[in-house]
């Protein structure tokens, strides 16, 4: 047990999904893995534990934001001694060619700050994917087929960003979407010697102000839950 997760040493695999919503850790978990129980609801903050193709995996959420997600990994990396961590979420589209639904696998995440930031002094720290994770994501989501993106993106602190000067920044340098967590995720997993990886469904679009109906969201975030696993294992 730590403070943030209720689970028994042991209860915890060595595989660690880690979605922002811990409703869709329960999704994911009844929809994907055999056997899958719960683990951890310490705050609400939903853990499972179970088996995909006979492996262990757990699908722990992580809340929204780098503060949150930087406690479950930090707890799930140093107590529970989780070895690959998958952020699988939602982003907003940045580009013009990258459209709803589309999948945007993460090879790097820039970002102003994060809770690690701290420590980094004057250096601009490049928060980086796992390279074996990220090209085994790369071929399962070329066999699914769905369009995929793979390149940087953004880590933002704020969902209502007031600072639509620095959107254009990043749309300028080629940065693919913008979510809230994956940068700290990519630092903790340096930091600690493990392996990061995320993957990104696109649920809105900065640019058209598009955003993808409810109804249709559980069909989409499945195949980015599939490409996690299929990677993890690969
Ligand atoms: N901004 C930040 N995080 C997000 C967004 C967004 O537009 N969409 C999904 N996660």
């Amino acid at each position: 047990m730590t403070v943030h997760i209720g689970a028994a040493p042991g209860q915890i695999a060595e595989t660690v999904l880690m979605p922002g919503d811990p409703y869709r850790a329960k999704w994911a978990a009844e929809t994907f893995l055999d056997g899958a129980e719960l683990v951890n609801e310490v705050r609400g903050m939903l853990g499972f534990t179970g088996t995909w193709k006979g492996n262990p995996v757990t699908i722990q959420g992580s809340g929204m934001g780098m503060p949150s997600l930087s406690i479950y990994a930090n707890e799930l990396i140093s107590s529970y001694n989780a070895q690959t961590l998958i952020r699988i979420g939602s982003c907003g589209g940045m580009q013009p060619h990258v459209d709803i639904r589309d999948v945007i696998i993460a090879m790097s995440a820039t970002t102003i700050t994060s809770p690690s930031s701290g420590i980094f002094k004057e250096v601009n720290f490049a928060p980086t994917a796992d390279w074996s994770l990220l090209r085994a994501a790369v071929t399962a989501a070329e066999t699914k087929g769905g369009k995929t993106h793979v390149g940087g993106i953004y880590s933002s602190d704020v969902f209502y960003a007031e600072r639509p000067d620095l959107d254009e920044q990043m749309v300028r340098h080629g940065i693919l979407g913008v979510e809230m967590e994956a940068a700290e995720l990519y630092t903790l997993a340096a930091r600690h010697g493990r392996r990061a990886l995320a993957v990104l469904t696109v649920s809105d679009h900065l640019q058209t102000g598009e955003a993808l109906p409810s109804a249709d969201r559980e069909r989409t975030f499945g195949d980015m839950v599939e490409i996690a696993l299929e990677a993890a294992f690969a």
